[in-house]
């Protein structure tokens, strides 16, 4: 029997068009499902959309519908892009189904019947569009750590999971499953970030807002939106509380899931926890990918250069963009996009490598030999380079996808590709055309090649299955079995098209980027006559063009109150000032630029604020050993800051 292999995208909130950064995740896990269906495995392949909350609620107000319109809406819109892309999902979830909302209700009450959940109340800081609450203390700078926009108090009647209960079964687990989260950087981060400083619980409830699945022995509240979506990994094979699971629960849980760095606390800390009380398998394993950066700023709706994968497909084919998102996202970083690099990826390896390989391949077939393909076993030394990387690559590309490593695992299939172009380059075919002496060797030369294609299109049919196919199709042999994609020579005989595709053309950049450019003026123009942008969204879309970093980011920065003991200009310099200044009971010599803005005895005695750890450096032959905070005005001006109270030196900051 065929091994089972579950595997599960994030569900997609339809608050908007998914942009290109979500439709890439349904790419990438659409790539792993197919290769593991090509390895042989059974595969089940979840994908759907995450409908619920209190962002959704508002967004449809706004347009003016109930949030069930609404979302069937963005849904519909969701799936026609996940389709258009070729996403070959084997079950789309909606967080609003039925079989869903009865299961989260039965779901929450068995947790309540057993303790897990329990009723209390939270006040607190609540960040719309995060859905979270935050204590005070969590705050950065008044605003949600996790996205940096305002936060507003709130205070609810609320249901509480019991998180901390869980934790150290948790940790164990981590530690009996070393591939449990992927990359390894992001389990150190949740076991020092969370798991040590010690989990709070969970308020898994809201009631100031409608729009979720009603708790059913308490309706004032509905279920908090990631109780709900996250369990839509088992509802959607049939989970049922009660036991009666249908039969495909019973065969493909526990699965593999593939979602983006920003919520991997989610699925590493809270889902396992949940699942953990209700006693069910923890997933295998959960790969945290990268995110797709826009170059030059951030994507944004009002400057009408949202990047969405149905415009990209229409200028340059479902498969193009595929190939382009993987090969953009390094295995464990995030990854630039831009419309200038689609279109040099297209002409380089599409177009130079891989399309020209197979055109010049069969129009020298059918040249030469009026179509057929058949290995007359003339075999020279160079062809052993070939076969080699060709029979290689399968475990190379097999091991990349393994490890999620997607852009690794096509670059392998290329070196096949770029090999066979030098082939063909060693070879010279044209000349040996011309020795009929030499006819034997060139039949081999052309079956060589065309085996090689085979192989890689075998490979890269995963990654872009459409045109895969038409290779197939062009060279009128079926893709290979996967077990035989090590070995060389296992093609028989064929007969190529008499009339190949050009496969991509080579692309016209300024053209394409002309039309592009006006296609943005246009919405722009249209984003701001239908919304005039307000001076909040300006701000917050200046802000969200500043790098965010989170609150552990901050925390590395180690600020302290410092007494200023002495301070002299520095010679050889105009801007630089020495300070002596003491931290409680430590004494450090800084060196800093602000001999224009102060004379040194304005600063002495004065109490300033430094940051305390940064790496000692020399500044014109002196060292210094930490930085001096200063404000800088419109026009320059320097200001030290200073504690509005008096404080004593060595007080820390934060
Ligand atoms: N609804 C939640 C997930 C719940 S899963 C139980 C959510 N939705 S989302 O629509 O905001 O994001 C869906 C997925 O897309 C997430 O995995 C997220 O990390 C990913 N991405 C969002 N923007 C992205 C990029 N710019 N690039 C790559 N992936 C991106 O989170």
């Amino acid at each position: 029997m065929k091994e089972k292999y579950y595997i599960t995208t994030a569900i997609a909130y339809t608050s908007s068009k998914p942009h290109i950064g979500n439709t890439y995740e349904a790419i990438l896990t659409d790539s792993i499902a197919r290769y593991k269906r090509m390895q042989g495995y059974d595969v089940l392949f979840q994908t759907g959309t995450d409908e619920h909350g209190q962002k959704i609620e508002e967004k449809a107000a706004a347009a003016g519908k109930s949030p069930k319109e609404f979302v069937d809406g963005v849904a519909g819109q969701i799936k026609d892009i996940w389709n258009l892309v070729n996403v070959s999902y084997d079950k789309f979830i909606r967080t609003t189904d039925d079989y869903h909302v009865l299961q989260v209700q039965k779901i929450f009450k068995k947790l309540y019947e057993q303790g897990d959940i329990y009723k209390g109340a939270y006040e607190g800081w609540y960040c719309t569009p995060c859905e979270s609450f935050w204590t005070e203390s969590q705050l950065v700078d008044g605003k949600c750590p996790d996205c940096g926009r305002p936060v507003k108090k709130a205070q609810e009647e609320a249901y509480f999971f019991k998180m901390s209960k869980y934790a150290d079964k948790l940790m164990k687990y981590y530690e009996e499953h070393p591939d449990f989260i992927v990359p390894v950087s992001r389990k150190n981060e949740m076991i020092n970030n969370f798991l040590k400083p010690g989990l709070q619980d969970l308020c898994v409830s809201r009631s100031s807002f409608k729009w979720g699945i009603p708790v059913d022995f308490d309706s004032k509240h509905v279920v908090y939106v990631w109780l709900d979506a996250l369990t839509n990994y088992i509802t959607g094979l049939g989970y049922d509380a009660d036991g009666n699971h249908a039969e495909k629960y019973n065969e493909y849980w526990p699965a593999t899931h593939v979602i983006g760095k920003d919520i991997i606390r989610f699925h590493t800390i809270y889902w396992p926890i949940f699942l953990m009380a209700l006693d069910i398998p923890l997933p295998k394993q959960v790969y945290g990918h990268g995110w797709l950066l826009q170059e030059g700023g951030k994507m944004s709706k009002s400057k009408g250069n949202v990047i969405y994968a149905d415009d990209l497909v229409s200028y340059f084919g479902v498969d193009a963009v595929r190939y382009y998102v993987l090969t953009a996202m390094p295995a464990d970083n995030d990854g630039l996009i831009s419309w200038e690099s689609v279109i040099d990826t297209i002409n380089s390896d599409l177009a130079n490598v891989f399309g020209n390989l197979v055109s010049r391949t069969i129009a020298m077939s059918n040249k030469y030999f009026d179509g057929i393909v058949q290995d007359k076993g003339a075999v020279e030394s160079v062809d052993e380079e070939l076969k080699g990387v060709v029979k290689g690559a399968v475990a190379k590309v097999t091991a990349n996808v393994n490890a999620f490593k997607i852009s690794d695992a096509l670059a392998e299939i290329f070196a096949i590709f770029r090999r066979a172009n030098k082939y063909i380059d060693e070879t010279t075919p044209w000349v040996l055309a011309k020795d009929e002496s030499k006819k034997d060797r060139l039949a081999t030369v052309m079956y060589n090649l065309t085996e090689s294609i085979l192989v890689g299109a075998t490979l890269l049919s995963a990654f872009m299955p459409e045109t895969c196919a038409k290779v197939s199709q062009m060279l009128g042999a079926p893709l290979k079995d996967f077990d035989s994609l090590d070995k060389f020579g296992t093609l028989t005989t064929t007969t190529v098209t008499k009339t190949p595709e050009i496969l991509f053309a080579r692309l016209d950049g300024a053209k394409i980027m002309e039309q592009v450019n006006a296609m943005i003026e246009e919405r722009k123009t249209k984003a701001t006559e239908s919304a005039p942008v307000s001076a909040e969204v300006k701000a917050e879309e200046k802000k969200e063009e500043v790098e965010m970093i989170d609150i552990n980011d901050f925390a590395k920065v180690k600020l302290g109150v410092a007494l200023v003991t002495a301070c002299e200009k520095v010679e050889k310099s105009k801007k630089l000032l020495k300070l002596t200044v003491k931290l409680g009971d430590e004494e450090r010599t800084v060196v800093s630029g602000m001999a224009n803005a102060y004379a040194p005895e304005d600063l002495i005695g004065k109490k300033i604020t430094m940051v305390t750890n940064l790496k000692p450096a020399k500044l014109c032959g002196i060292l210094s050993e930490g930085m001096i905070l200063c404000a800088e005005g419109a026009d320059g001006t320097l200001s030290v800051l200073s504690p509005e109270k008096d404080v004593e030196d060595g007080s820390s900051i934060s």
